[in-house]
């Protein structure tokens, strides 16, 4: 059966015809100088455009085509086609448009749109040769981008399902330091793969001597200071974007952050009574105040697991997406807030913190306080080792 070509490659076939039939039989009334140079300019730009190696879109095809009509035949001088003959009418609108534009100057103007799409389609061949365009340096656990005025920090633990390890923690430090001071409008959290994060790594606690318990006890309450002092401290809109389930400390700190925007597959969960620990992230001063005391209760005291539609209902949550369409319709309106004036956007956010900023600090060093007598307690011991111990099972 006879298919008809898709309509963009007839009228590239066509195209091809009109550059045939007029090239060669080009009657160019050409004698000035400055005419012979717009001519050659003309002819170079017309093996210019050979080289191009993507299609450069209809739009721009059309105007190629109009210009060059004008340019090598003067005003349109053809019999306009049906309004059922699309290309043709197309291509007729596009050369009729350029009214009486003369000769020399569609030339020019012809030249000119083919260097345009010339560059354009270099730039974009530098920016496939590197994929990871605005990638910072220097990071083991995550990944982390500035781009469009976004820097983005991934959690990059997948298999671990993005546990924090001492390593991270520092890293997310640095990340939010670097974030906090380069050119970026705004700061966006996320984590690769399945979870978000399945908060602070075990593994911490875990093949420390005896004798060595109260040092990690010490050391590890110091460094969670300094990591929640770094949330509480940041300086720009900082957008957590939940993409899976989300536990711990990863969990707390959502308080901290301006916005969080969440996929309806994301759970929230801080076990603390569970593994015989208290909770942090300045979550028992904010998750009351955000949530109420009730239900703040219910997830700090007795480990209630929150839904993302709940956790949204909650207030914790700003707004929930579909997983199918989440990162699509998120990063699109990141972006569009990425491009507000950015000192504004970080006068706003810092006049807002500063209202609560030294009650967070204290909270933050009393949380830190009792959870380093917490780490030293039998009952954080115990669930420590029933966490290994039942993957030692499995
Ligand atoms: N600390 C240390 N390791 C963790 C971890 C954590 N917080 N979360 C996940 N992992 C590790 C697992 O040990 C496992 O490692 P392995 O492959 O070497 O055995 C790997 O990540 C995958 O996790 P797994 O438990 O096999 O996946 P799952 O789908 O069955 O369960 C969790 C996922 C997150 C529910 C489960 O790992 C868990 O409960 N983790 C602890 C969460 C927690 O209590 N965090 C602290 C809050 S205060």
């Amino acid at each position: 059966m006879f298919k008809r070509k898709p309509l963009l490659s007839r009228w590239k076939m066509e195209f091809r015809q009109a550059e045939a039939v007029c090239l060669p039989s080009a009657h160019l009334h050409l004698t000035a100088a400055t005419m012979q140079v717009s001519q050659k300019d003309f002819q170079k730009a017309q093996e210019q455009l050979k080289l191009l190696k993507n299609d450069p879109g209809n739009e721009a095809k059309l105007k190629l085509y109009a210009l060059f009509k004008q340019a090598t035949e003067g005003p349109c001088n053809a019999p306009k086609p049906g309004m059922l003959d699309f290309v043709k009418k197309a291509k007729w609108d596009a050369w009729n448009s350029l009214g009486s534009l003369s000769q020399d100057d569609a030339r020019r103007k012809y030249a000119e749109l083919v260097s345009s799409l010339v560059s354009a389609e270099s730039a974009d061949q530098k920016k496939e040769a590197s994929p990871e365009e605005g990638r910072h340096d220097g990071y083991e656990t995550l990944l982390v981008t500035t781009k469009n005025n976004i820097t983005k920090i991934m959690f990059n633990r997948p298999d671990k399902k993005n546990a924090i390890d001492h390593k991270m923690y520092r890293e997310i430090m640095k990340a939010l330091e670097e974030a906090g001071k380069n050119d970026s409008t705004i700061a966006v959290i996320t984590g690769n793969g399945e979870y978000y994060c399945s908060g602070n790594d075990l593994n911490n606690f875990a093949n420390i001597q005896p004798g060595d318990m109260e040092k990690m006890a010490k050391d590890a309450a110091v460094l969670l200071k300094e990591f929640v002092d770094h949330f509480i401290d940041f300086p720009k809109p900082l957008i957590a974007v939940i993409n899976g389930p989300a536990i711990g400390i990863s969990v707390t700190v959502l308080g901290l952050c301006d916005v969080v925007y969440a996929s309806d597959m994301a759970t929230f969960h801080t076990p603390f009574s569970h593994l015989g620990q208290s909770p942090e992230g300045c979550s028992s001063y904010l998750f009351p105040k955000i949530m109420g005391v009730a239900k703040a209760n219910e997830m700090l005291l007795f480990n209630k697991k929150l839904t993302a539609a709940e956790a949204c209902a909650q207030g914790l949550v700003t707004e929930v997406f579909p997983h199918r369409t989440f990162q699509k319709e998120v990063w699109a309106r990141l972006e569009a807030y990425a491009s507000l004036p950015k000192n504004s956007l970080a006068v706003s956010k810092q006049l807002l913190r500063s209202l609560e900023k030294e009650k967070l600090h204290e909270v933050n060093s009393k949380e830190c306080e009792v959870l380093q007598e917490r780490w030293l307690s039998d009952e954080c011991i115990n669930a420590i080792v029933s966490f290994f111990q039942r993957k030692s099972k499995l």
